[in-house]
């Protein structure tokens, strides 16, 4: 159908994931490997992503939310704990601190990075805080100095969601590297796809066991290894685990995305400064720099639409570009809008405020590595289109 307000005959999806024949090739052949479960393909991904991150070891599971359950519980974190988080996130960070069976606590960010302010996570430690859950939004890092140090001045544990940092770097150090552990996402939309999936990042060898065993049932061998050609060995259950195993087959999709990453990076910095260059002059808030000796992972491009400034909403802007036939993402209104949490919790939107004002104004646009300089020029034509057009009377 033709659409008058847009040269695409094509919806551009948001967040695209840029698969090649190499991750096509190695699914088929784990298929036809008669292994398509927890196996060798897992345990190659596991080394390379920790090879990529210059740690010791890496344990895949089958998401970032089970990376962060199970990082929470291997930490000893449980119920009367509280754990200080971000606002600004998707919903699975509080959730694994739920499912964990402990409290989570709220603290805003800094409206410049969007990041966790360390200033107001200070002011939420209690004695019963055990750990800090820092996010490093949209792939900016967040300030690790001041959370490594308040960590350690309370003894605190600092756990990384890294889901948006896969290529992340604060001060020359990696994400997912600070703290006791990182958790990352290998979700649909995310830098490195498997469909599903997950890894976790830590400097101890016993508590990399201890989210192994907790993975799968809480059993002290692993199924690939149980049913090898090593001989039959019995399993013993230590702890009443859970089914968050990686599968081969989604290792065979990572093993070749991560060998493209930091390719694919290049790519989306590029399409990032194109977008940072055609929008300086627009009424809109982007992207805050990357201070010097940090690496963005490029993950989210997120502009700000303020109404006293465009004269349009920011839910217009979503449907204007919608109907121009560009995918948006919205990341994200804060937890604290969410019906659940309000009953549960007793949260208020406006008690952080700043998350609050960033969830009412955020616009993520599509930075997927797939784009051609043609998608970019309609994705800047039409946020052009959107702000300049007369007459929205902050609808
Ligand atoms: C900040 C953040 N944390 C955690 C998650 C959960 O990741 P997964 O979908 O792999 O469980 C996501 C996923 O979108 C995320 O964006």
């Amino acid at each position: 159908m033709e659409n008058r307000l847009s040269p695409r005959d094509e919806f551009l999806v948001f967040g695209s994931p840029a698969i090649e024949e190499a991750e096509i090739e190695e699914v088929v052949a784990t298929l036809r490997s008669g292994w398509i479960g927890t196996g060798p393909r897992v345990a190659q991904f596991e080394a390379d992503f920790a090879r990529y991150k210059g740690v010791d070891q890496a344990v895949a599971v089958n998401s970032c939310t089970a990376a962060l359950h199970l990082s929470i519980l291997a930490a000893g974190i449980g119920p009367g704990d509280e754990v200080i988080t971000t606002p600004l996130t998707f919903a699975a960070t509080v959730n694994a601190i739920i499912h964990a069976g402990a409290t989570p606590v709220l603290a805003d960010v800094d409206p410049h990075t969007m990041n966790i302010d360390p200033e107001r996570v200070a002011e939420r430690i209690t004695s019963r805080t055990r750990a800090i859950l820092p996010v490093h939004f949209a792939g900016h890092p967040c300030d690790m100095d001041a959370l490594g140090a308040l960590s350690a001045e309370h003894g605190l544990k600092l756990i990384e969601d890294c889901a948006h940092a896969i290529e992340t770097e604060y001060r020359g150090k990696k994400a997912g590297t600070f703290g006791d552990f990182g958790c990352f996402s290998f979700y649909v939309t995310k830098n490195v796809v498997t469909g599903e999936g997950g890894m976790v990042l830590t400097a101890s060898a016993e508590d990399a066991a201890r989210v192994k065993v907790l993975a799968l049932h809480g059993m002290s061998q692993d199924a690939w290894k149980r049913f090898g050609d090593e001989g039959f060995k019995h399993y013993e259950v230590v702890f009443s685990g859970f089914k968050y195993n990686m599968t081969d087959i989604q290792a065979a999709l990572g093993i070749h995305q991560l060998a493209r990453v930091e390719d694919n990076w290049i790519t989306r910095r590029r399409l990032w400064s194109l977008y940072d260059k055609a929008f300086a002059d627009l009424p809109v808030t982007l992207p805050a720099e990357i201070e010097a000796g940090s690496r963005h992972s490029y993950h989210l491009y997120t502009i700000r639409v303020d109404p006293a400034r465009t004269g349009l909403t920011r839910d217009r802007f979503l449907d204007e570009m919608t109907a121009r036939n560009i995918g948006v993402g919205v990341h994200y209104l804060s937890v604290a809008e969410h019906p659940y949490y309000q009953d549960e919790f007793g949260w208020r939107p406006e008690d952080w405020p700043e998350a609050m004002k960033i969830g009412h104004e955020t616009v993520s646009l599509p930075l997927s590595p797939n784009l051609t300089d043609a998608d970019v020029q309609d994705v800047v034509e039409a946020v052009e289109g959107v702000v300049d057009a007369p007459g929205h009377a902050n609808q």
